[in-house]
């Protein structure tokens, strides 16, 4: 098939290395990005590190209000859109580049499938959530995470095209597992942290960038920090932008950091005393990773991590108090440098084999 696939943000350029050889061993991808994201650190340099071929057309929108960018991607991409001639539009979880390129296809008949397809928070004040039901609710194929996911298709009316593949990024995650295990990649961040004796924290999601939030997540981020065990935090532009913004400090033991390589993201995570972020991305990735996460939101669409995490992923929210005691309970600081040493020694993540599945359930008849 000619499939045209529409990426724009940070996870999104993750998912698409993880599916583009598979893709392309099957199919034609011509590769667009909305440019959504566009600093280095947050876009250019997944090119570089994941091996991501350089975009067929690069839209270049960025920034803007929900609907302003949503809206000057709709033209964009139609324009590809109707040059190219697609069989399938391929989007992958819920940005407004997977709105975009959903809605664009939809309008010119042209099918469209879903990566990450059936996510539910049940919060409709999230931007994400309108993003994923419309997306669903335009695709005939979708390709769900999780049981939970296939379960929310069904409960919304949707069976057909529906298809349980696995989680993408685990794939991609599994693929470098073995570079990240030696607290070598740690040392290698050049961060001067050591196994077991920091937490590694992300916030970026929209309801933590108001004044009341930030205020919040800094009690949080404070409250478990310590000088002898910082807190390092790679910090998204936006959430930086609303920090200063709102003329907010944080101690000298949260440490922000500008957002990091994927590989370094992963090595920090897993040789971490714990992980506290609001990141659909980061939460999975500490599951497979077996590190204690904190979630800051108040609620997940990822249910099946929390659950097989036996205990060592909690949805705090932006309690600090909550936080406290599970960063005492799940990584006291006389035991987490051995836990993470144990765990980095034992990991063996398995791919999920959702690459393959996407591939083969596009190629079917
Ligand atoms: C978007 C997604 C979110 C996803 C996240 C991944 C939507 C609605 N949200 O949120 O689901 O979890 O990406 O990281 O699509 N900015 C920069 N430089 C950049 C990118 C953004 O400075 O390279 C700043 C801009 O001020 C921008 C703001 O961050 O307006 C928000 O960026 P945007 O892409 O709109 O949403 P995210 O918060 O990144
Ligand atoms: N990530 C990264 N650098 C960072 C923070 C996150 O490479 O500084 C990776 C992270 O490991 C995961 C993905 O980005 O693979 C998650 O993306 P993000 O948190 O931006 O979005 P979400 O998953 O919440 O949509």
């Amino acid at each position: 098939m000619r499939i045209v696939s529409v990426v724009g943000t940070r996870p999104q350029l993750i998912k698409a290395a993880a599916l583009l050889s598979a893709l392309r061993g099957r199919h034609d991808e011509i590769f667009v990005d909305t440019g959504q994201h566009y600093d280095e650190a947050m876009a250019g340099a997944f090119f570089s590190e994941l091996g991501l071929p350089r975009p067929d057309y690069s839209l270049g929108i960025g920034g803007g209000s929900q609907s302003e960018q949503t809206g000057r991607m709709l033209p964009a991409i139609e324009t590809v859109l109707v040059r190219e001639r697609p069989d399938a539009v391929l989007v992958y979880g819920d940005t407004n580049s997977t709105l975009a390129g959903a809605l664009a296809a939809a309008k010119l008949d042209t099918p469209v499938a879903h990566v990450e397809a059936g996510l539910r928070s049940f919060d409709r004040r999230m931007p994400e959530e309108i993003n994923r039901v419309v997306a669903d609710h335009l695709s005939r194929w979708l390709f769900a995470p999780t049981p939970t996911a296939v379960a929310n298709l069904a409960a919304e009316g949707i069976v057909a095209g529906v298809t349980l593949v696995g989680d993408l990024m685990q794939d991609l995650a599994a693929r470098v597992g073995a570079e990240i295990r030696d607290p070598a990649a740690l040392e290698a961040t050049g961060l001067g942290v050591r196994p077991g004796r920091y937490l590694f924290a992300t916030v970026h999601r929209a309801e933590n960038r108001n004044p009341a939030a930030i205020a919040a997540w800094i009690a949080v981020l404070a409250s478990v920090a310590a000088p002898d065990r910082p807190v390092v935090l790679a910090l998204h532009p936006g959430t930086r932008a609303a920090l200063e913004a709102a003329g907010l400090a944080v101690p000298d033991a949260v440490r922000i950091v500008d957002p990091l390589g994927y590989r370094t993201t992963l090595a920090l995570q897993l040789h971490a005393a714990a992980v506290l972020t609001d990141s659909g991305g980061v939460q999975r990735e500490a599951a497979w990773l077996g590190v204690p996460c904190l979630v800051l939101r108040d609620r997940t669409e990822w249910l099946e991590a929390v659950e097989s995490s036996g205990g060592r992923m909690v949805v705090v929210g932006l309690d600090a108090e909550r936080a406290t005691a599970e960063v005492r309970r799940l990584a006291p600081a006389d035991r987490a440098p051995d836990d993470a040493a144990r765990r980095a020694a034992a990991l063996d993540l398995a791919p999920a084999g959702a690459a393959e599945a996407i591939a083969t359930a596009l190629a079917a008849p």
